[in-house]
């Protein structure tokens, strides 16, 4: 069975959704570990609701970015988890980090990314007046919010819409295709060839 390790650092809504998915069996997998680097993360309560282990790594605790990365590489290789998933976790990992793990970190972020990384990406869509917003899920590489992108799900911008609106309508398309990416990656669905990711049928054809 694949071990996943969710990285987190707030409200959880998508740590819900994998937990939600490995119940209803979408995903075959458990969740060795959840880790926050924020103490009283959202995401952590909902985790130890389910009796999943959750680790608090405070970086003020690190004297560098490296040195708390690497706490966590240790955590992950201890748990054994072979598939590291972010989900709302907003630090950036260094390139140690993203290179021990090469095309096993997954990212959720609610833009179509290339446009709009970093923060407040509804916030982004709506002053740049695009028509559809949406989310990506991608293999994580050394940058902010790039990497192979393994799917997308488009989200129309209303005339009315609100940041609040907006996000709420991306966060429901988030929940629906992160999932599924986890699941194609535990069934070795997913190709990477250089930046992009191809999706084998479900025969592994
Ligand atoms: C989600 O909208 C996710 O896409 C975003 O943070 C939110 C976390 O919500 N991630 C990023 O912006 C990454 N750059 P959640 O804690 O309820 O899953």
């Amino acid at each position: 069975m694949v071990r996943i390790a969710v990285l987190v650092s707030g409200r959880g809504s998508n740590l819900q959704a994998i937990i939600n998915s490995i119940e209803n069996k979408k995903i075959n997998a458990v969740i060795a570990v959840v880790i926050s680097d924020v103490q009283n993360a959202l995401a952590l309560e909902i985790a130890k609701e389910q009796g999943i282990k959750t680790l608090f790594v405070d970086s003020s605790k690190f004297k560098t970015r490296k040195d708390f990365d690497q706490n966590i590489i240790e955590i992950i290789k201890r748990e054994q988890a072979t598939l590291i998933c972010l989900a709302g976790f907003m630090r950036v990992l260094s390139e140690t980090f993203v290179k021990q793990f090469k095309n096993r970190i997954m990212n959720i972020h609610p833009s179509l990314l290339p446009s709009f990384p970093g923060l407040k990406a509804q916030n982004k869509a709506l002053d740049a007046g695009v028509k559809f917003s949406g989310c990506t899920v991608h293999f994580l590489d050394e940058g902010i919010d790039t990497g192979p992108i393994i799917c997308q799900a488009v989200v129309p911008v209303l005339d009315d819409d609100t940041v609040e609106n907006l996000s709420k309508r991306i966060l429901k398309e988030e929940h629906h295709i992160y999932p599924l990416a986890i699941q194609a990656f535990i069934e070795q669905r997913l190709v990477c060839i250089g930046r992009k990711v191809f999706w084998k049928n479900e025969k592994n054809t």
